[in-house]
């Protein structure tokens, strides 16, 4: 019986040692991962991601990758792929059509960001 507890106290023990080294572990993945995102992107770098498979957009000050979302979006690739390498908030903003996106539109494009827009001319 002894024996028993002893052993159940000490893989007690070797588990909360392991999750304890885990979350050691893990901040500092999350730490790269948002200094990559807060990399300047200038608007010259910007337009040549003009492609529908290799699609960047500005909007509202941020940078995004959407060219795997492209083929996801619900209109029409054409609404979309004109804004490929270039400042498209107001088209963001408007869908073009005077609307605004919904939030859920908004929560979609915080996956995407892949930096910040540097200013200066494209
Ligand atoms: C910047 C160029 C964009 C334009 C011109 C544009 C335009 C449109 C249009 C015309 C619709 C469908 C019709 C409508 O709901 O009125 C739509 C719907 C939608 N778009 Fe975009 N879109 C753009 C970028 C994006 C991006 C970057 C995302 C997310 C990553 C997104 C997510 C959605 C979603 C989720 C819907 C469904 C309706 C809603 O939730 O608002 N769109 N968009």
């Amino acid at each position: 019986m002894r024996r028993l507890y002893l052993s159940a106290t000490l893989i007690f023990w070797l588990l909360v040692t392991a999750f304890w080294a885990g979350s050691l572990w893990l901040p500092p993945a999350e730490k790269n991962a948002a200094i990559a995102v807060d990399k300047s992107i200038s608007p010259t770098e910007l337009a040549k991601h003009k492609a529908p498979e290799n699609c960047w957009m500005a909007i509202r000050g941020n940078v995004y990758d959407l060219s795997a979302y492209l083929p996801e979006h619900p209109s029409q690739p054409d609404i979309l792929l004109p804004w490929c390498g270039k400042e498209a908030t107001d088209a963001y903003n408007t869908k073009t059509k005077g609307r605004p996106h919904s939030p859920y539109a908004d929560e979609l494009l915080v996956k995407y960001r892949i930096g910040i827009l540097a200013s200066g001319k494209p």
